[in-house]
């Protein structure tokens, strides 16, 4: 069956009743359905048109999704999408410009980004693109890393290839997508060296990294530093770090995944200190955003190398787009990502972004304090920013994975373990939007009564 223009009409009627109904059930779906057995694989040989798609679709599929972008989601952190960023992503493929291709991709990208970097506080030497996510992210810095890296030794790792197994990166609570990065750029995973942390945190310890510097202090290095780690939304101590650059030779670069919107609340502001210090930056816009998948930023101050690395070669046909982002990013056709982020940025700019940051930051305080004060949980560490890690009392006779599991089970929330510092616990992490404190007080409600469930 071919494509017919008549079709677009019924898909438009079809997607306004479909999001009327997912939306308004957003809060009564469960957060996490778990979908077991086979996966059937239907016959296409002869297509059934846009109609019938959807009712088989909604037939197979449809009591599966999952309502991650309601507010009840508390599991890593991946945000939700608010109403500006989900009309500019619907935008998007209605447009469907192959951005760096059509000049309205390029010039509304670069009002974004700068744009972003006011809302992050990051200081005009930076340059930035939107890439798939905060793994895509911080694998482009890292592959501008080693660019630099190979400049010291006076090499060009980008035209010659690898031609040293030595370039130490450290780093103390990395996380996995630094490793894998390191993999795909072949700098390899064994080379990342785990720094200690200070004391009951996830924190680099800067004595403990400049002594690792101090070994090496002859060969430049990588330094992946950390704002906002995954269990405990811990940071790095960037003043410290900002001393330690001036003496040593190393590469700074910041995973800021969903630690950057610290910058939005004045109360978090400091956590970021002296971060422009910094040689790149992650952070993700499919988190704390609040934009639809899949959205990220990368920021870096070489510019210059990031295209040595990404610039494409052997294509006269492309010799018009030096200057493009086809030569900065790992991908050449791309979605036009920046749409959503600037719909949602002129919706409801720095004000109402910093609103959510310190509603879902205070949230975390709330339920931060009432573990602590609860005669059966004990929170694992100091709330930073919008992660909550903490476990059951070992006096209670029921485990912290069987509270989780049971709490999951409830299907009206959802949460994810971690492992801090040896221990099995729970996170509770806030990044949605549309969480508010009644919600708050169901989610307390809710975990008292598991426990009376649990002891009965
Ligand atoms: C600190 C940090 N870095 C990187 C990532 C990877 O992000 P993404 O899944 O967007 O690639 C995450 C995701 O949770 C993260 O929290």
């Amino acid at each position: 069956m071919a494509p017919s223009k008549n079709e677009y009409q019924k898909g438009l009627e079809i997607l306004n009743k479909e999001s009327n109904d997912f939306l308004s059930k957003n809060q009564t779906i469960p957060p996490n359905i778990k979908v077991l057995g086979e996966t059937e694989i239907k016959d296409i040989s002869k297509g059934i048109g846009v109609e019938n798609t959807f009712s088989l679709f909604k037939k197979k599929y449809g009591n599966k999704i999952s309502a991650t972008t309601g507010p009840n989601y508390y599991g890593f952190v991946i945000g939700g999408t608010t109403p500006a960023a989900l009309l500019g992503d619907w935008l998007t493929s209605l447009y469907d410009q192959c951005s760096p291709l059509t000049d309205v991709t390029n010039i509304l990208e670069k009002e974004t980004l700068e744009q972003a970097k006011i809302l992050f506080n990051i200081s005009s030497e930076f340059k930035g693109t939107l890439v798939s996510g905060a793994t895509v992210s911080n694998l482009v810095n890292l592959a501008i890393a080693r660019q630099w890296i190979g400049k010291q030794m006076e090499l060009d790792i980008a035209n010659n290839g690898i031609v040293t197994n030595n370039i130490k990166v450290y780093s103390a609570t990395p996380h996995s997508s630094v490793s894998k990065s390191l993999s795909i750029i072949g700098i390899g995973r064994d080379n990342l060296q785990i720094v200690k942390t200070v004391s009951k945190r996830e924190s680099i310890d800067t004595d403990q990294l400049e002594k690792e510097l101090q070994k090496d202090s002859n060969s430049p290095s990588i330094v992946v530093a950390n704002a906002g780690t995954v269990n405990t939304g811990d940071f790095d101590d960037f003043s410290a770090l900002k001393k330690l650059k001036e003496k040593y030779n190393f590469w700074l670069h910041i995973d800021a995944a969903f630690g950057g919107f610290a910058n939005c609340t004045s109360k978090h502001k400091y956590l970021l200190n002296s971060w422009n210090c910094a040689d790149s930056i992650t952070i993700d816009a499919h988190k704390w955003l609040n934009v639809p998948y899949d959205s990220a930023f990368q920021f870096t101050k070489h510019i210059h190398l990031q295209s040595q690395v990404f610039q494409n070669g052997n294509a006269p046909y492309l010799d018009s787009l030096t200057d493009s982002f086809i030569n900065l990013v790992p991908e050449n056709s791309r979605r036009w990502r920046a749409l959503p982020i600037w719909f949602s940025f002129q919706s409801y700019g720095i004000d109402g972004i910093s609103e959510i940051i310190e509603r879902n930051c205070e949230m975390a305080v709330q339920i931060g304090n009432w573990i602590d004060e609860s005669e059966f949980l004990i929170l694992m560490a100091e709330v930073k920013l919008n992660i909550v890690c903490f476990k059951v009392s070992e006096e209670m006779e029921f485990s912290t994975a069987m509270y989780l599991k049971a709490i999951n089970e409830t299907n009206k929330v959802f949460m994810t373990p971690t492992n801090f510092q040896g221990e099995y616990a729970i996170r509770i992490a806030f990044s949605n939007w549309s969480t508010e404190f009644s919600d708050l007080n169901d989610l307390i409600k809710l975990l008292r009564e598991v426990k009376v469930r649990l002891v009965q």
